[in-house]
């Protein structure tokens, strides 16, 4: 467990690399915080750890899940705000993410729980004031 204190978006970012440098193929992170806490955020600065422009990670919002192609490996990026079922992720081949060439980060895993891996690493945002954040980073 390691925990982080971050007073601006760019901050958010340069805690998210921290987390990057020390991820490898296969591992799948899950966000959790509300509206607004900065999980795409966070996202961006593990993008810009694997040298992938941050002003191309937007929130899979309508698409659930977009694939951030670097020189190292992939970034898929889920946010499973409004999925209504679980079908839906079974449909885009969910598994074929979650054990692929590549690291998942999940918005709103909690949307879809029992879908993801027991193993999973997660990082808590929780919103201090609108420009504070704690972050804590919990893996296995
Ligand atoms: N310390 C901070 N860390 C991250 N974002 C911050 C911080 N302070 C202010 N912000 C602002 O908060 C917002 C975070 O937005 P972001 O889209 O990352 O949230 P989100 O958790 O992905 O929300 P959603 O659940 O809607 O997808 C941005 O507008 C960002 O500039
Ligand atoms: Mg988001």
């Amino acid at each position: 467990m390691k925990e982080y204190l971050s007073n601006s978006e760019k901050e958010t970012r340069e805690i998210a690399k921290d987390v990057a440098k020390n991820l490898k193929v296969g591992d799948v992170v899950l966000l959790y915080g509300d509206l607004g806490a900065g999980k795409t955020a966070f996202v961006k600065g593990v993008a810009e750890y694997f040298d992938y422009e941050k002003e191309s990670v937007v929130s899979p919002t309508f698409t659930l899940v977009n694939t951030y192609k670097t020189q190292k490996m992939d970034i898929y990026h889920f946010d499973l705000y409004r999925i209504e079922s679980p079908d839906e992720l079974y449909n885009i081949g969910i598994e074929e993410y979650l054990y692929g060439s590549g690291i998942c980060f999940v918005e709103w895993p909690e949307r879809a729980e029992n879908l993801m891996p027991e193993w999973a690493q997660k990082i808590e945002i929780t919103k201090i004031d609108d420009s504070k954040r704690k972050i804590i980073w919990r893996q296995l």
